[in-house]
Parts: structure tokens; sequence; C-alpha cells
């Protein structure tokens, strides 16, 4: 298994190059499953998540072209009898958002059988909002030895209210409506980019969505869809963590590409702790000027502050003088990293859904691990900034959402390396 080794105290000067956005890919790539054609996605993010998610579509029959390059084509079955409506459990386990292919199955095909997924290491995450929101739409739902099948011969608009905006919940029912008779109104609706981006690529195809990106999505049904060509939007986590490794080194980064729109709650929140960020027209600009101020941090579903940037804020946190206090309300276990932090000399105490920073204290380098993707990442921003050298071990999470890391930290002058072990 591979590990990331860097050596802290470099500070980063020069640009980054923002891939495209994993959270935007996996549901696009499961929307390719509506059209009967060939569609194409450019500036795709060379991820393990996205190709399991190819790995997927070719288990469900689809043909999937270009797998580690940047541009995907994917074709729908030449003949009915190379389908296969099943998302089974050793992909399901890998990731989650396998579930994605739900919406499109049913409303395509009137049935798919999918591995429930577990719990994993950040919470409990159930998928109960997906599957109310498909009986809403007239599906029969039935959970038997560990999988969920799902029936409907042609799903029927309806009314939707989540208990909670999800996202991929939110993502899964849209392209159910999208193929649906009538019009399907979802309220309390996740407004994150990658929503508002399935909603722009679902009309594209020829879907009638509106209010993509606003908690009101409503989507009149239509009787089919047509293939497209799309580019993926930037990942503003990546952007995001890359902003952080920029402050903490008091470098002068320029991440290419990001689109400051989509970061304002991660930009304020690094106003407020002293860094200098400017929107340019090649990206933004991070600046790490002086020193750090603590901060106060909730994570909120969009336009709150993004629960997939705390753990990179926390490792901020460590660097500022004083009290900073990170509340995480999105997922009952997204703490993994303070442990692995505390070995490297962080004063971090979680009490309940809120960890107390009390920062300043020296960061050592240290052999760490975590067990979730932006736990691991928040690891490396750590060790950039500890003295001697901290060993990242099951690099595999950070292969799920980071394209080439280490190349990328490496141009702007970090001392970091994969070594295969
Ligand atoms: N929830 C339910 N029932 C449901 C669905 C969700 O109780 O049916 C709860 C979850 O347990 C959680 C909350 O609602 O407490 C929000 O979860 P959500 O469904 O929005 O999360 P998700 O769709 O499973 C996506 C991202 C995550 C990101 C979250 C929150 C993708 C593929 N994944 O997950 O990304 O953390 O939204 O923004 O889009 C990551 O990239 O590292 C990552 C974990």
């Amino acid at each position: 298994m591979d590990k990331i080794v860097v050596e802290g105290g470099s500070r980063l000067v020069g640009k980054i190059p923002i891939s495209g956005a994993k959270n935007a890919a996996l549901p696009l790539l499961a929307a390719a499953l509506l059209p009967t054609g060939t569609s194409t996605f450019k500036n795709v993010p060379l991820l393990q998540d996205v190709a399991t998610m190819a790995k997927l579509l070719r288990k469900l029959g689809w043909d999937v072209e270009g797998t580690g390059t940047n541009a995907l084509t994917i074709a729908s079955p030449v003949s009915r009898k190379k389908l296969k409506l099943e998302a089974p459990y050793e992909l399901v386990k890998t990731m989650r958002a396998s579930v994605l292919v739900l919406g499109p199955l049913v409303a395509r095909y009137g049935r798919a059988r999918v591995s429930m997924p577990g719990g994993c290491a950040i919470g409990a995450r159930p998928i109960d909002q997906h599957l109310k929101g498909l009986e809403a739409m007239g599906a029969k739902v039935t959970l038997e030895h560990g999988y969920v099948e799902v029936e409907c011969k042609r799903l029927r608009g309806a009314t939707i209210v989540l208990d909670m905006p999800t996202v991929t919940g939110c993502e899964n029912l849209m392209m159910a409506a999208a193929l649906a008779k009538g019009r399907t109104v979802i309220e309390n609706a996740a407004r994150e980019p990658e929503v508002e981006e399935l909603a722009l690529v679902l009309n594209k195809m020829g879907a009638k969505v509106q209010g993509g990106g606003t908690p009101i999505i409503t989507i009149e049904g239509v009787d089919e869809l047509s293939p497209i060509e799309h580019s993926i939007i930037p990942d503003r986590i990546e952007a995001g963590t890359f902003a952080v490794a920029a402050a903490m080194t008091r470098g002068d980064v320029l991440l290419e590409g990001a689109r400051p729109e989509h970061m304002d709650a991660i930009v304020a929140k690094l106003r407020a702790a002293g860094v200098q960020v400017s929107a340019e027209s090649g990206g933004l600009r991070v600046r790490g000027a002086g020193e750090l101020k603590p901060i106060d941090i909730v994570t909120q579903p969009h336009p709150g502050f993004p629960t997939d940037m705390q753990a990179q804020f926390m490792v901020l946190a460590c660097l500022a003088k004083g009290q900073s206090v990170l509340k995480e309300m999105i997922f009952e276990n997204r703490f993994m990293h303070v442990p692995e932090l505390g070995r490297m000399g962080a004063d971090i105490q979680i009490s309940g859904r809120a960890a107390v920073v009390r920062g300043g204290t020296k960061l050592t380098g240290a052999s760490v691990m975590a067990t979730d993707l932006r736990a691991s990442a928040s690891l490396v921003l750590a060790g950039l900034v500890a003295a001697g050298k901290t060993e990242v071990l099951r690099v595999y999470h950070l292969d799920r959402g980071y394209e080439a890391i280490e190349k990328k930290l490496r141009g702007c002058g970090a001392k970091i390396r994969r070594v295969k072990t």
C-alpha cells in the first residue's frame, strides 16, 4: 500500500490546477444511464471513485471508454440482453455513491436492485429519503438479503418534502423525476453547486428541471432524453483544501480554474482567519500573511460551511494563537483526524459535536492514518507545517478524491512524495 511522505516547513508558491469535481462527476456519470446513445464528459477527475463508478456502469451493461484519461464516453447497451439492473455489494461497499444509479435505472427500466449501503467511517448515512421519494412517485420498495429492490413500470410525479437537504438523495430523485409521468416538486432540496450542475446537465439532455441550486426543484417529466457532451465544474473542496495549504504555509498560490462563487463560505472563513483571498481572472489567489486568527465554524448544508472542509480548517486552527471551536452538524463521526492530529502535537478536545482547538502548539511529524478522505487530506496539510517527517498511510482514501495531490503540492515547492510499499 502506498504512503505519502511530507517534510514540513516549505512555503507554497505557484499555481495549482483544480480538477473536475468528484461530487459532480459521480451523479453526472449516473445520469448517462438515462438517454439512449453516447454521452461524453470532459474535465473528469482521475480518481478512484470515478473508476468505481465506471466499473459499475460497465457491470450494468454500458460501454465506458477513456478511463485513465480526463474524458469519458458512456454508451448505452446495444441490446436489452446486455442489461443487468443491479449494483452489487462489492462495489457499493467501496463507494456509497453507487446508490446514484437507483433513480435513473428505475425511471428508465422500471426496476433496479442495489446493495443497501451500510454505515461508513463518518456516520450511519441512511438512504431513507431516497427511498421515501421513490415510493411517493409510485415505486414499490423492498429490502431483502441486504439489497433494496425498487420497482415501478412508470414513475409518476409527486411532491416530496425531504427531511433534510440530502445531496445524493436529491440527485437520485431529480434523475428519477426526469423521466416520470407528470410534475415532481422536491422541497427542502439540497442547494450544492453539484446539484445545480446535475440540473443543468439533465436540461441539456432535454429534461425540464427548474430551480436547481434552490430549495425547491420542479421537474416536468419527459418521455425520453438525449445524450450530451459536457465539461465538469472544478472541485470546490479540492480548491478549498489547497487554499488552506497556501494559508498555513504563508504561501502565495493561484488555484487555477477555481470558481469563487461556489466557495463563499470557505473564502469567508479564510478571511476571518486573516488570510488574503482574491478572485483573479485565472481562478482564486490565496496568500497567507502574518499571524493566523482563531475561527469558529459550524458545518451546514450549502450555502453554509461544508462538512467536507471541516478537517482541513481544523489543522488551520491548530496554527492560530487562541481557541477555535468547530462544530460538525452533518455527520456524527467526522472527527477521526482529531486523535491523529493529537499525536502530532495538536491540542484538540471533543465535546459532543464540537471540537475545541487550542492553537499555537508545536506540530511535529509522525506516522499517521485516517479512514476518511477529508481526514486523510487534513493529515497531509498538517505534515506540510510539522517539524520533520510525516508519513500518511492508507493513501487509497486520498486517491478516492484528490487527483495527484502530491504532484500538485510538489509543483508549488512542497517536499512531498508518494512511496510505493
Ligand atoms: N441522510 C439521512 N437520510 C438520507 C440521506 C441523508 O438521514 O436518506 C443524512 C445523512 O446521514 C447526513 C445528512 O443527511 O447526516 C446529509 O447527508 P447527504 O445525503 O447530503 O450526504 P451524501 O449525499 O451521502 C454528499 C457527498 C459527501 C458530502 C455530503 C454532505 C457525494 C457523492 N457525496 O454525500 O461527500 O460530505 O454530501 O455535503 O456527493 C466527500 O466528498 O468526502 C463526501 C463525503
